[in-house]
């Protein structure tokens, strides 16, 4: 039966065959990508932590949301020198104490706190929460604690309570990310990663090749960092599709990669790519 409430169970369509094989995390020299990366076993998922050439400086990360997307991310940025703060309410349990454990020999540092203090410590926030508990996880983070950061909006609006597939409680006219936004006025708030399964955020193998993400923001120097980080974490072709208002695109495309998981019954292992007619840019 698939995990539907995290996305989080790999599909029929993507056997566990085509994962990689557990190797080296970090490369014998500093300017290698390795081959094969650390997979970490964790219940109903996979976390790819690997170290990589990265391009980004090193900088504090702060998660709010310690879930299936916290986590990955988290330890994509602790595997490329970051220092991440997993945010959450409950810092102590027992899920993220293994979290910590699994992450304690990447480059990066990784700790956990309340979402306040994984807020204040983060240089760069993810938003990483269930849509109903985002505005709830905001006020507990103190939305003082986002100003003139970068934050980057990983959340779907979604609302399964009809069952599947779900529908988008923000839509053609609005976004998840455009309400963050309305919380968060002074926050720069960029929309990226919504639409690719939690274990594929971070080095994305798929057989096809690595599809394609979108970033989208109200601010181009925020939107070029988080291209910049999607780059550092396996993503070869980053398209910058503007303003915030692109995450009406990008939420209704999560809502559609939920629903041909649905429909297909293959799981959630699948991506998008874009594709040109040669002779085009
Ligand atoms: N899973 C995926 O593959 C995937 C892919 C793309 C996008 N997304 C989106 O990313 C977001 C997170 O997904 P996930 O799978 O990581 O979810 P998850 O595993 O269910 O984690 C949800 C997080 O939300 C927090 N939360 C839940 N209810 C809350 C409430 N009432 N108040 C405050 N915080 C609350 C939890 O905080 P605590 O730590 O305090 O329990 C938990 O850390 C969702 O919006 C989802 O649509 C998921």
């Amino acid at each position: 039966m698939t995990d539907w409430s995290g996305y989080g169970t790999p599909g029929r369509g993507e056997p566990n065959a085509s994962i990689p094989e557990i190797g080296d995390r970090r490369p014998e020299t500093g300017d290698r990508r390795p081959e094969t990366g650390d997979r970490i076993a964790n219940d109903s998922r996979e976390l790819y932590c690997r170290s990589h050439i990265k391009t980004t400086e090193a900088m504090r990360v702060g998660i709010v949301g310690s879930g299936n997307v916290g986590q990955a991310l988290g330890c994509g940025f602790a595997a490329r020198g970051h220092n991440v703060m997993l945010g959450s309410r409950t810092p102590r349990s027992a899920k993220i104490m293994a979290w910590i454990e699994e992450t304690k020999e990447t480059d990066g540092e990784t700790t956990a706190g309340t979402f306040r203090a994984a807020t204040q410590f983060g240089e760069v926030v993810v938003i990483a929460t269930l849509w109903a508990g985002t505005e709830n996880a905001i006020e507990l983070a103190g939305p003082d604690n986002f100003s003139g950061k970068l934050v980057i909006d990983v959340t779907n609006p979604m609302d399964f309570s009809l069952g599947m597939p779900p529908f988008l409680t923000h839509g053609n006219s609005d976004s998840g990310a455009e309400q963050i936004q309305r919380w968060l006025p002074r926050a720069r708030i960029v929309k990226a990663f919504n639409f690719v399964n939690s274990a594929d955020m971070v080095d994305p193998e798929y057989r096809g090749g690595v599809p394609d993400m979108f970033v989208c923001g109200n601010d181009k120097k925020a939107r070029n960092r988080v291209a910049d980080i999607c780059r550092d974490f396996g993503w070869e072709r980053v398209t910058d599709i503007g303003d915030l208002k692109g995450a009406r695109h990008l939420e209704a495309l999560a809502n559609f990669w939920v629903h041909l998981a649905h429909v297909r019954g293959s799981g959630v292992r699948q991506a998008f790519s874009l594709l040109t007619r040669s002779g085009q840019e």
